[in-house]
């Protein structure tokens, strides 16, 4: 279904659950959140529900989010109904890494085509302080279960934090190019527990650029900009949501685990779906895709107008 900008809204974003067994420090607050009622969860049912409503207004893409997906009981089964769609033709997860040793092949059976997992850093000491409560080995066996499991175009998703891990770009460049994966480097937004983060923390995703001027320019895709790596497989991707503006591209709605559509990442607009059926359920879900907003308006000292954390989200 095409919105009133004229662009054609096929990819949908769904948080399963806002819990994780992580606290990183951008997403999560310290003492974790609330577990919510489980009433207050998307069954299961209803999670496919909405899925077939969305599919039935154009979505082909979805792609399972957190909090952490696989912490959510039952995580197979809600993706094997997914991928049993028809008109899905990806079924994509955002994951941590940690549960992978114990899913990987689950998720493949179930029909999960591809995988991003979130790695901000690759020192060990590093990890323990970004995420928290994690531990760094954890997540690297969770990307040795998933290559294992036959997940062979794997991304990881760094999360770009001035003085935090940008001395670390090589080495992700390096590990992509050694792992023949995509390291994906993605601009800092100022939304939920890092809207009050310092400024110097908030870098343009060019410093990916300054720092390995031997990437190769290769194409867009979705809102990510591609470059392939000298001598491997491996590539790099930069996702830029502030310093260029991609919502002219966006194509994506997003549903959270509460069941509330989100039409933009960094609106307060929420529309509750739960308790709608059929063709009621449909228009809704239709009428809010041709009304996604335009664009939003972040910049470092804008913070985003959405109301959630990113684990309430999923991202
Ligand atoms: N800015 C940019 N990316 C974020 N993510 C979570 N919070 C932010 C933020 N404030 C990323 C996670 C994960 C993906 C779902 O979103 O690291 O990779
Ligand atoms: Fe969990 Fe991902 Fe948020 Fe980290 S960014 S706390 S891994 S949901």
């Amino acid at each position: 279904m095409r919105d009133r900008f004229n662009r054609n809204i096929t990819y949908l974003r769904l948080s399963v659950t806002d819990l994780c067994n992580l606290r990183c420090v951008y997403c999560m607050p310290e003492t974790g959140v609330h577990k919510k009622k489980h009433s207050d969860i998307l069954s299961v049912e209803e999670i496919e529900e909405m899925a077939r409503a969305c599919v039935a207004c154009g979505v082909k893409k979805i792609r399972v989010t957190g909090g952490e997906p696989l912490v959510r009981r039952g995580i197979e089964d809600i993706c094997a109904r997914l991928s049993a769609i028809d008109g899905v033709e990806e079924l994509c997860m955002t994951t941590n890494g940690i549960l992978l040793p114990k899913y990987a092949q689950k998720l493949k059976k179930a029909g999960v085509l591809r995988l991003n997992i979130s790695l901000d850093t690759l020192n060990a000491e590093k990890y323990r302080a970004i995420s928290r409560v994690g531990t760094l080995k954890d997540a690297l066996n969770g990307i040795e279960a998933a290559k294992q499991a036959g997940f062979s175009d794997l991304k990881l998703n760094v999360v770009l934090m001035g003085g935090i891990n940008d001395d670390e770009i090589r080495d992700f460049v390096r590990f992509a190019g050694e792992q023949s994966i995509e390291v994906r480097f993605i601009e800092l937004m100022p939304i939920g527990e890092c809207r009050t983060f310092d400024k110097k923390r908030f870098i343009e995703s060019k410093k990916v650029l300054e720092a390995t001027p031997e990437l190769i320019e290769k194409c867009t895709e979705g809102v990510a900009r591609i470059y392939s790596i000298p001598d491997s497989k491996g590539q790099v991707g930069l996702i830029s949501p502030m310093s260029t503006h991609f919502c002219p591209g966006c194509n994506r709605i997003r549903i959270t685990g509460d069941g509330k559509l989100k039409p933009c990442l960094h609106s307060s607009e929420e529309i509750s779906l739960r308790g709608l059926h059929g063709e009621a359920l449909k228009e809704t879900i239709g009428d809010a895709m041709r009304n996604k907003p335009q664009r939003h308006h972040l910049d470092a000292k804008t913070p985003s107008e959405s109301l959630r954390t990113m684990n309430a989200i999923g991202g």
